[in-house]
């Protein structure tokens, strides 16, 4: 959040504090502020929750100022402590303040430059690289934006950014990249914030920052200029959502919200894992590489949905690595007397890095001798500070109960670590996977999930007049068959209906005895052009069902014709590799569940029974 108002009011610091509370659900692992007072620039930051900041702000007042910047912050480098709390301060004087939201990828290198130079860093976070960078470039110009300018165009990643200087009073500079950032146009006062939340009690009126732009406010004028330095006039608009609505970025919830995150989900776990030269660069992995040469069996431990994103990574990671990979829920493996040695890997994979049954199997599996490798989404948390190494999911946060962006988060995650581990072994199995075309390809898939959202309306229609189901399943194969779990499991939690997922190899093996007239079935089809040659026998199965009366609902890639004459309706996802194809195929099921929640009148982000996080065995 960011303000700018009137020097006699004074109330930039409870504008900026109203606008974190409306933002705290876009992360919330710390807070601060900086105001520019008396030529100086004060900060408060604490990490923990806002209130955290509240009572640091009630213990140490700050001077009554017109200009401000805020922060809540989700962390993606560094852990969440109060060194690492925003605003980060830049120059010698620290007469520079700074927020950031996102990843720059390029931080390491222009780190190593900056210390070259003697400068000296208070967190291990990249957004204070830009923090210095920006405050030497406002030495050399003597004026923010053309510092901020300067500096966002030698940045890689996504990023927004706002920035005060001690010597601009009345000014607040933001900067966006990949991210977003909007204008408050008041009168006689300005706003920006990473969505309307932040200002929506003060002005209806705002401001959209387009891409790589920058926006320079002050109390009766806001410019928007674009990387380039040519001028843009951004696009006005009138804010007529409600304050609930603005935090959901206009969503009716917050699951729908992160469902349409997913692209972003994503994209930013795959950011900032490349080198230079384009090559996998694993920092947050400290296990040597010897030791992750020498491992002869992985075993990826979860619940729910982070179990099922860990059995599509089994396909993936075995068929990269040649490594054996077993997959099992948490709670089972802790009980069962598991075999294990200094040569295994046990992975776990955690949304919130809190569950209770994961963390005591990763304490069982370190007591056991094993190295343990934990794919979280929350910096911090205890099962990655139990861990040898840690693998972060960069999805932001989650607050509907039922998952949906981290999942896609983790199925990337485990990728990138199974790419690695090929990469190290390559030399070994002799197996080489193509992992810069299967790199590319991913980085294909936040723009094919966007495609897809874009044509859910089928997906919505159906859910809406299946509101009086009793059961439905879901049949997959290969990487499919998790997928086709996830569907029933998403189900389930969200809209209490019986629902199973079944490989559909093991349909003429029990499952077919279900099926009866008018039963609906997902079916999760396999490309035609999957090298594991499935295709053709997951149409029969759509067919053998078909014929038993059943109603199928197929997921098949665009293109596949065969599927049409046993659909009773298709449901078309891009093309893709085979092993990605998880990406795109669970979002129609998670479309499906939220709208048939919806249609029966379901609390969408809350169902019954449920917790978001599990803290007990
Ligand atoms: C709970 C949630 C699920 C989640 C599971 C694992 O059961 O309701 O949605 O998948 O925990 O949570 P984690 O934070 O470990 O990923």
């Amino acid at each position: 959040v960011g303000y700018v108002g009137p020097q006699v009011s004074g109330k930039a610091l409870d504008v900026v504090m109203e606008g974190l509370g409306r933002l705290e659900y876009r992360g919330y692992d710390s807070a601060g502020v900086a105001l520019v007072a008396e030529g100086d620039v004060e900060t408060r930051k604490r990490s923990g929750k806002l209130s955290n900041l509240r009572e640091e702000l009630a213990s140490a007042p700050l001077h009554e100022t017109a200009t401000a910047i805020g922060h809540t912050r989700w962390a993606t480098h560094g852990g969440p402590t109060d060194d690492n709390a925003h605003p980060h301060r830049g120059g010698r004087d620290g007469k520079l303040a700074l927020v950031h939201n996102g990843i720059i990828e390029n931080f390491h290198s222009l780190k190593q430059d900056l210390l070259s130079q003697g400068v000296e860093f208070t967190s291990e976070t990249d957004t204070e690289v830009v923090a210095h960078l920006v405050s030497q470039a406002f030495d050399r110009t003597g004026n923010l934006t053309d510092a901020m300018r300067e500096v966002v165009n030698t940045l890689h990643g996504a990023f927004t950014l706002l920035a005060v200087h001690a010597d601009a009073p009345q000014t607040v500079v933001g900067a966006r990249r990949n991210s977003p950032l909007v204008v408050g146009l008041g009168e006689g006062e300005n706003f920006l914030g990473s969505d309307v939340a932040a200002f929506i009690g003060h002005t209806r009126h705002a401001l959209e920052l387009g891409q790589d732009q920058i926006v320079t406010i002050t109390p009766d004028t806001y410019e928007v200029i674009n990387f380039d330095g040519t001028p843009s006039d951004g696009k006005a608009y009138e804010v007529t959502w409600d304050a609930a609505a603005a935090e959901k970025g206009g969503y009716a919830t917050f699951m729908e919200k992160e469902i349409h995150d997913q692209p972003h989900a994503v994209r930013d776990t795959l950011i900032g894992r490349f080198d230079a030269e384009g090559r996998l660069a694993l920092d947050e992995l400290h296990i040597p590489e010897d030791e992750l040469r020498a491992v002869t069996k992985i075993v990826i431990v979860a619940c729910g949905t982070a179990a099922y994103a860990g059995m599509v990574a089994k396909y993936a990671i075995e068929r990269w690595t040649r490594i054996p990979v077993e997959v099992e829920l948490a709670h089972e493996f802790r009980y069962r007397d598991p075999v294990i040695d200094q040569h295994t890997l046990v992975v776990s994979i955690s949304q919130s890095g809190e569950t209770m049954d994961t963390l005591m199997a990763v304490r069982h599996a370190k007591e056991l001798g094993a190295r343990t490798v934990s794919i979280c989404n929350t910096h911090g948390s205890t099962i990655p500070r139990e861990s040898d190494a840690v693998l972060y999911t960069h999805a932001g946060p989650e607050i509907a109960v039922a998952s949906t962006k981290a999942f896609l988060g983790q199925i990337t995650a485990s990728y990138i670590l199974g790419l690695y581990l090929a990469s190290l072994r390559a030399g070994v199995t002799g197996v080489e996977p193509d992992v810069e075309g299967i790199l590319a390809e991913m980085q294909a898939i936040p723009a094919k999930i966007e495609q897809l959202l874009g044509q859910m309306d089928r997906v919505k229609e159906i859910a809406s007049y299946m509101a009086d189901s009793r059961s439905v399943l879901f049949l997959g194969r290969h990487v499919g068959y998790p997928v086709a779990m996830e569907g029933a499991l998403k189900l389930k939690e969200l809209a209490y209906i019986h629902a199973e997922g079944f490989a559909a190899g093991e349909l003429k093996h029990g499952p077919i005895a279900l099926i009866e007239p008018g039963q609906p079935v997902f079916v999760i089809v396999p490309s035609p052009d999957s090298e594991h040659g499935l295709h053709g026998k997951v149409v029969s199965n759509i067919q053998e069902i078909r014929a038993r009366g059943a109603r199928t609902l197929v997921i098949a890639e665009e293109g596949d014709e065969d599927v049409v004459p046993f659909a009773d309706v298709v449901i078309r996802v891009p093309r893709t590799p085979a092993l990605l194809a998880p990406l795109l195929t669970v979002v129609p099921l998670q479309v499906f569940a939220l709208h048939l929640s919806t249609a029966k009148g379901l609390d969408v982000d809350q169902p019954r029974n449920l917790a978001k996080s599990v803290t007990v065995e």
